[in-house]
């Protein structure tokens, strides 16, 4: 397929529900901003070098579990499929699980990140130029629809990798695997990589790394507000904090305000005491166990697990009933 041939399906979200949506976050008692926007194009490039962090285990130790289970998670799939990935980002796990795919249909990476996904989607067209390829800029957490699938293809499968899921509050996880489900059809499978509870000290470390790469991740959410709505965020008065909340099972990310200080954005202003906090991002663990009962509750039926020597991550497949 010449590059040319990758056609776009555009549905990123306004400037106007980003508005809104940090609007509605900041006038909350406790703060807080929907961590999808966090990935913007700078965010999306920092997210990358968090994965390379020697703290940030979750993404060596999946790769390397898709690596040793790619043929069996194929397997599962069936030959023909068409892949839909949420939260596509680089790409870079997929190609691991398109390589092992019997003569796949299709690929639509769906990712909030426009410039991103789109160089993605090119560099991966053409590593595998008999693949079609359909981006899709879209908010997965909402309601959208597929591009017509290509004749020829046997199923529709989903991949959701990354442990992203754990992004989620529980309940939100259960809808979104819902509403994957209705996309993707009774029967289809689901292949969703799940972080596991773990030492909190290795946890917090992942979140809250030396080279202090998560913190600018972090505080890249303020530098896009100030962009994209015009706001004064001080970067210099917020620091970067991680914890682990043993009670929820997640690790919470937060930017703590160094001092009482006042932000506008336009004609509102927000009033932080020192030590009040943004809370920007949770990341919850679940035990393979618990994160079954969670599929069962969305209309799903677990059909295979694998997970590390160390149980450190897991990968579910997952029936849609
Ligand atoms: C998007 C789920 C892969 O929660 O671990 C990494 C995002 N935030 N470091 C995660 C993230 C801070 C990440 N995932």
């Amino acid at each position: 397929m010449s590059t040319r041939a990758l056609r776009l399906h555009d549905l990123e979200p306004t400037i106007s529900a980003f508005r809104a949506d940090v609007i509605e976050g900041l006038s909350r008692p406790q703060k807080t901003l929907p961590c999808k926007y966090l990935y913007d194009d700078a965010g999306s490039h920092l997210f990358e070098r968090i994965c390379e962090l020697p703290e940030y285990y979750p993404t060596r130790t999946e790769m390397a579990l898709l690596a040793s289970a790619a043929d069996e998670i194929a397997a599962c799939l069936g030959p023909r499929v068409r892949l839909v990935e949420f939260g596509s980002g680089a790409g870079v796990k997929v190609r691991l699980l398109l390589a092992a795919l019997a003569d796949p249909a299709a690929y639509v990476p769906v990712d909030i990140s426009r410039g991103h996904l789109v160089a993605a989607a090119l560099a991966l067209a053409k590593d595998f130029p008999r693949l079609r390829v359909q981006p899709l800029c879209a908010d997965y957490t909402r309601p959208f629809a597929l591009p017509p699938a290509p004749p020829g293809a046997a199923a529709t499968a989903g991949f959701f990798p990354g442990s992203t899921i754990g992004n989620f509050a529980p309940d939100e996880a259960a809808a979104f695997l819902g509403g994957a489900a209705r996309l993707l059809g009774p029967g289809a499978t689901m292949v969703v990589g799940v972080d596991t509870p773990k030492d909190p000290a290795i946890l917090e470390a992942a979140y809250d790394d030396a080279a202090g790469v998560t913190a600018a991740f972090n505080a890249n959410l303020l530098v896009r507000v100030n962009r994209e709505l015009g706001a004064d965020f001080d970067l210099d008065a917020f620091a970067h904090r991680a914890l682990w909340n043993a009670e929820e099972s997640r690790v919470e990310m937060h930017l703590v305000s160094r001092a009482r200080q006042s932000v506008r954005i336009g004609d509102r202003r927000f009033d932080f005491l020192p030590g009040e906090t943004i809370h920007t991002e949770n990341s919850h663990k679940f035990a393979p166990d618990a994160f079954a009962a969670l599929a069962r509750r969305a209309g799903y039926a677990p059909k295979a697990l694998w997970t590390d020597a160390r149980g450190w991550f897991s990968i579910h497949a997952l029936t849609v009933e």
